[in-house]
């Protein structure tokens, strides 16, 4: 293993300083939510190990929304741990691996730091952020161990249908390699959201988290759903491995949220289509800036035209420190700091607006 640290953890806002950031437009999930919110009592709670394939009731509740049994469930601290399980348990050194570009950074990071041979899916401006089947098809050969997927996409928020999905799924099983797809923005889909993959195929993990769409990533609560009951085998080894089993607490906290789901997520799907609204309008209004229209997730990747002569590093210096407003640079997702990846649902909606107003004033000062 050759560790190295990324520059979207290095750089990671919770880090640099929430107090010394005005408008936060640089995070990936919906506003962090408090314990005393959510109406959760744990006095009784005995801190045992807890079951090592995590919480059978809270296995339940996610087998139960994917159309899977509690045996396709594995906890896992955060989709970050699931991630990692599932790359170092289909990958060793010098093993091919077809993985979309851009992508959340540790799904190009672990199966780099492994030593996989990496065959890039790029996703470009250009071609509006979209998969490309054939050339998924022409990337994976025989030697392929693991194909890794990312929808509802970050940085962009670029989405698939269903028949693109199956499609996708066709292609995997008859060239006989893995698909790894994370999920983790899956229940903030605008339109009908897909299957939980993992339940189309046992050649699919499936990869999702109570961090980006409840706003509880302090909890580290993630899972992988999988049907290959080998390959659950080889994942809960890795889990016992690293952590043994999840912390209790934090899966009882994720049991009690997703059993009232609907009554904690309603108000924060409001709040994304609110603050979507102002980020199209602003989107709409101004010829800076240009963007493939996100279809879910609370992130977007616009970029600054090309047609546009200007500093970058002045442009992003400025913006953090002279306007306080952080957004995710394009180095983050290993692409030109043009590029800058947008969060619209952490901070205030007024940070929001008044943040959008700052990009394009950091632009204007530091064009050429
Ligand atoms: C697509 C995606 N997957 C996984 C993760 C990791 O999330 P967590 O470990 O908090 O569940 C993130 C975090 O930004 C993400 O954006």
């Amino acid at each position: 293993m050759n560790y190295h640290r990324m520059p979207i953890e290095i750089e990671a806002p919770e880090g640099f300083g929430y107090d010394k950031i005005d408008c936060n437009l640089s995070e990936s999930s919906v506003t962090d939510q408090k314990l005393s919110d959510l109406g959760i009592d744990l006095h009784n709670l005995t801190l045992f190990y807890g079951d090592h394939l995590g919480l059978p009731s809270l296995r339940e509740i996610i087998a139960k929304d994917a159309g899977l049994s509690h045996e396709n469930i594995l906890t896992t601290s955060g989709a970050a741990a699931a991630l990692f399980i599932t790359a170092t348990s289909l990958l060793n050194k010098g093993d091919h691996a077809v993985i979309m570009k851009t992508n959340y950074a540790t799904n190009i990071e672990t199966p780099r730091m492994i030593g996989a041979n990496i065959s890039f899916l790029n996703l470009t401006f250009e071609n509006n952020y979209r998969l490309d089947l054939d050339g998924l098809d022409s990337l994976i050969t025989k030697d392929t161990k693991l194909v890794s997927l990312t929808y509802p996409h970050n940085p962009t928020g670029v989405m698939i249908d269903q028949n693109t999905l199956k499609q996708i799924i066709a292609i995997i099983e008859k060239k006989g390699t893995y698909l790894l797809l994370d999920e983790t923005y899956r229940e903030m889909t605008f339109g009908d959201k897909l299957p939980v993959a993992a339940s189309l195929s046992n050649r699919v993990i499936s990869v999702s988290s109570m961090s980006k769409a409840y706003g509880l990533p302090g909890i580290r609560m993630g899972w992988l759903s999988c049907q290959n009951k080998k390959l659950m085998e080889t994942f809960l080894a890795a889990k016992e491995q690293i952590f043994i089993t999840n912390s209790v607490v934090d899966e009882e906290i994720a049991f009690h949220y997703l059993s009232k789901k609907e009554k904690h997520f309603a108000p924060i799907q409001q709040s994304i289509k609110k603050n979507f609204n102002i980020l199209k309008n602003f989107m709409d209004n101004q010829n800076t800036l240009e963007w493939i229209e996100p279809k879910g997730g609370c992130v977007c990747f616009p970029r600054i035209r090309p047609s546009i002569k200007i500093d970058l590093q002045k442009f992003h210096y400025d913006l953090l420190h002279n306007y306080g407003t952080y957004v995710g640079r394009g180095t983050w997702f290993e692409v030109d700091d043009r590029y800058f990846r947008i969060g619209y649902n952490w901070d205030k909606t007024e940070k929001l607006e008044k943040g959008l107003q700052n990009i394009l004033k950091a632009i204007e000062g530091a064009i050429l």
